[in-house]
């Protein structure tokens, strides 16, 4: 749990939680994440920036994909609805910030094999609905607090103080991200089922993450 902060010393609140300077050096809880990431993950992003780099491009662009989708299919839910599209825009947004770097940096975006984590991910999902809403959104909101973690720490710890200061950027949105796909995921089940659902899910994501990557990757 998060101790109880001063207004004052918030900058923001994600899903009702203040976001501080504690946050950020411990965001998991606030996340709803079991694990914080590896040193041996740190060391993949150190020693293959640029990979890392193309990834999270992909990433941002299967982050808009993702939202449009539920767009398509729970088009009833007009809240959501609403929510998706806010973060369609937000995370093409991140994607041509991405682009630029890469550009400004003489790279070139190109494809690459994901890494398995966010295939994993899905095959948690039950199929029946409501069950298989609740599942999605949360595996979507698992997916954005582990981005988030992740660019958090790359905040931290990267000596190139651009890129640092690029992912630390990108860690409130992402950080609202997760909340309100674990609130929209309340459409489709009541409150102490979606959560006992995500303890579940996280618990997993957390298994999942351990299992690494031979590739660098965001999620490797
Ligand atoms: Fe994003
Ligand atoms: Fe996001």
């Amino acid at each position: 749990m998060i101790a109880p902060v001063e207004k004052k010393d918030a900058w923001a609140y994600i899903g009702g939680l203040p976001l501080t300077r504690a946050t950020l050096t411990d965001p998991a809880p606030m996340l709803h994440l079991k694990s914080t990431s590896s040193q041996r993950w740190l060391d993949q992003v150190h020693e293959n920036i640029v990979e890392i780099l193309i990834d999270h491009a992909h990433c941002e662009k299967k982050a808009a994909g993702t939202a449009m989708n539920f767009i398509f299919y729970y088009v009833e839910d007009e809240d959501l609805c609403r929510e998706m599209s806010e973060i369609v825009n937000e995370e093409l947004e991140h994607f041509h910030m991405v682009l630029d770097i890469l550009r400004q940096r003489g790279e070139k975006f190109r494809r690459l094999k994901p890494s398995s984590y966010g295939s994993r991910l899905h095959q948690l999902i039950r199929k029946q609905e409501p069950e298989r809403a609740v599942d999605r959104l949360l595996v979507a909101g698992l997916i954005e607090a582990r981005s988030c973690e992740r660019f958090g720490l790359l905040g931290e710890k990267l000596e190139d103080k651009e890129l640092a200061q690029f992912f630390g950027s990108l860690f409130e949105s992402e950080a609202r991200h997760h909340a309100t796909y674990v609130q929209l995921a309340k459409n489709y089940a009541n409150e102490e089922t979606v959560m006992q659902r995500l303890e579940e899910l996280a618990i997993q994501e957390a298994e999942i993450i351990a299992l690494g990557d031979e590739f660098p990757r965001v999620h490797s």
